[in-house]
């Protein structure tokens, strides 16, 4: 392996002074979020039980693929704890409570706080959802824990959120399409909310990978590569259902993404390619023969991923997860 120049200390405190200076654009402050209350109805007022009511019957009209969906992605938000403490492992971060990446940290996991929360609350007011089961769900994964295959890299790291926090926009977006073709505007402004919050924090991740790549061009395409080689493994990879074995539940999770179109292995290769053309991967210069096969091993991988994708097929069968009801 070829030591960079440059350490990923060095690097993040550089990368410090960006986060300083971006702050207020990447993410927002308290006074200027929505909460999940501004989104559902309010229990102290008189109308709450007809809002219900109503809120009841438009999530009767949903598919059950969209319910599954919904309730995946409601337990890996849930799992926030888990990625706050894997980021605090970074390596290189300076732990100054103060300090910009400690208070990045605090920030992005508090609005990410209310993703969680949110979907939770309409669920449970929805009607459609065995809410043990699913609470059941979240405990264990955050009790087994995952594996992001980052090591402690900060730079693996940055990969990993970038390429992650796209695809959660890409999939609580179109949740909200579909929701909004279903009739529920209910649930298609409150997932579309989320979707937004999660496209600002992608563009912070993006904008951190591309400043490494300014200072440490060669170690920042090898990370880049080796976390393409080992696949980005959602964290829905974990999920798991109360006495079902490990790794059933997410293939219907999946399956049922797929289905519906929330989020397919083509969304997988269409952000790769976007990465590859918001970090200006084909024209980057100072490379080493090292990572200029790195380089080359990323450019070849979205037709690879293209002609993998096109022989894969999408179960049909609809599976009975015990998360929902009926
Ligand atoms: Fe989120
Ligand atoms: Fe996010």
């Amino acid at each position: 392996m070829i030591a960079s120049a440059i350490s990923r200390g060095e690097v993040l405190t550089y990368l410090e002074n960006f986060l300083d200076y971006n702050f207020d654009s990447l993410l927002k402050s308290v006074e200027d979020s929505w909460q999940p209350a501004d989104l559902l109805p309010d229990s102290r007022f008189d109308n709450f039980l007809e809002e219900i009511k109503q809120l009841r019957e438009r999530a009767k009209e949903l598919s059950y693929d969209l319910v599954a969906v919904l309730i995946g992605d409601t337990i890996t938000e849930e799992a926030l704890p888990t990625y706050e403490s894997w980021l605090m492992s970074t390596d290189g971060l300076t732990r100054d409570p103060n300090s910009g990446w400690m208070k990045w940290i605090r920030a992005w996991t508090a609005e990410e706080n209310r993703h969680g929360d949110l979907l939770n609350r309409y669920l449970y007011l929805s009607g459609r959802v065995n809410m043990r089961e699913m609470e059941a769900s979240t405990q264990y994964l955050i009790a087994d824990g995952f594996d992001l295959q980052t090591g402690n890299d900060p730079y693996r790291a940055f990969v990993y959120t970038s390429f992650q926090e796209t695809a959660t926009n890409i999939s609580h977006r179109r949740v909200a399409a579909l929701a909004k073709k279903s009739g529920d505007l209910m649930l298609a402004k409150l997932c579309g909310n989320i979707a937004a919050d999660e496209a600002r924090h992608a563009k912070a991740y993006k904008g951190f990978v591309e400043k490494i790549f300014e200072v440490d061009p060669n170690g920042m395409m090898m990370a880049f590569e080796d976390m393409m080689r080992k696949k980005i493994v959602m964290p829905a990879h974990y999920l798991r259902e109360l006495g079902v074995n490990i790794g059933q539940t997410f293939g219907h999770f999946t399956d049922a993404a797929q289905r519906i179109g929330v989020y397919t292995s083509a969304d997988y290769t269409d952000i790769l390619e976007d990465l590859i053309k918001d970090w200006k991967i084909e024209n980057m210069t100072g490379l080493n023969d090292a990572s200029e096969k790195a380089r080359d091993y990323v450019m070849a991988l979205p037709a690879r991923l293209r002609r993998v994708a096109e022989r894969m097929r999408i179960p049909e069968l609809q599976y009975k997860f015990r998360w929902i009801e009926g």
